[in-house]
């Protein structure tokens, strides 16, 4: 099959890190030129030095902020004169049980996951709409389709950036844009080479904490599958909707969690 995504303008949110950096080198792989969005500039850059020479640059973007998303879209068209895919992935949560959540904690979640993607979604549709063509493709969470304990809130975010996807592949479809999701299962961040996760990883803080090796190991053995995803578990799955190769699909929520859910 072929992707056709050479030479495709990509903005990843999120991709200093974990899922959001596989996305990233996956696309650079496909030799699509790609510009990271994240708070963390450092880690993002050091993204694009693994990238083996294709062209990645980096934007410093707050997603929770409209000024911040409006600069990364005015930077993606400087940089390629047009953006062909949205992947809205920052996001994050902190586990906690609701009755013990902090106000702080909820408000960053909703900012970062609910209002980053309304802010990045619609930064990049001017350029889209005018170019009649695009694909968002936006990360939502297994938890957004079934509810999790603890994580209520993020839950709620996560199922609104469903809603939020379905109602504007409807609204967009016309213009030639599609809008779909990834629901990732659970896929825990790794330490690099320095043992550090990045500051602006959930996986670096209490999120992290949470879940030393045998936790992990057995949540892994409650997946049909018997293993938790990776980063290039989830790529795959991102870089088909955003492609040619899906432009008949629009709308839609896939899990890639290793059966976990079955919606
Ligand atoms: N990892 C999982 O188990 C899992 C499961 C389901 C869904 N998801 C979703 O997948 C996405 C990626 O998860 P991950 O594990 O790679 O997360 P992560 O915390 O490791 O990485 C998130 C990235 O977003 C960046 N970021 C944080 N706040 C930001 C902001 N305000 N503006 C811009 N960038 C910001 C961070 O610097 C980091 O690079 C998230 O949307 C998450 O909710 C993850």
């Amino acid at each position: 099959m072929e992707l056709n995504l050479a030479g495709k303008a990509v903005v990843v949110t999120g991709g200093a890190n974990n899922i959001g950096r596989g996305i990233a080198l996956a696309f650079a792989a496909e030799k699509a030129r790609v510009l990271i969005a994240d708070i963390d500039e450092e880690r993002a850059e050091r993204v694009a030095s693994e990238a083996g020479g294709a062209e990645v640059a980096v934007q410093r973007t707050d997603v929770s902020s409209w000024e911040s998303t409006q600069s990364m879209a005015a930077r993606a068209v400087e940089l390629f004169g047009r953006i062909d895919v949205l992947v809205n992935c920052a996001g994050g949560t902190i586990d906690r049980l609701f009755l013990e959540k902090p106000r702080e904690e909820w408000e960053r979640e909703v900012a970062i996951n609910f209002w980053g993607f309304i802010n990045c979604s619609r930064a990049v549709l001017d350029p889209m709409v005018e170019q009649r063509s695009g694909a968002v493709v936006s990360l939502s969470s297994d938890a957004g389709r079934m509810g999790e304990w603890r994580e209520t809130v993020y839950s709620g975010t996560k199922a609104g950036i469903i809603a939020m996807s379905k109602s504007l592949a409807r609204e967009m479809g016309s213009k030639g844009i599609r809008f779909n999701v990834v629901c990732p299962g659970f896929t825990p961040g790794k330490r690099d080479a320095g043992g550090d996760f990045g500051e602006g990883s959930m996986w670096s803080g209490k999120q992290g904490e949470q879940f030393p090796e045998e936790l992990l190991e057995k949540i892994a053995k409650s997946y049909p599958l018997r293993r938790l995803g990776t980063p290039e578990d989830i790529a795959p799955a991102v870089l088909f909707l955003a492609s040619e190769a899906a432009s008949y699909i629009t709308g839609q929520t896939l899990s890639v969690s290793g059966g976990y859910t079955m919606m």
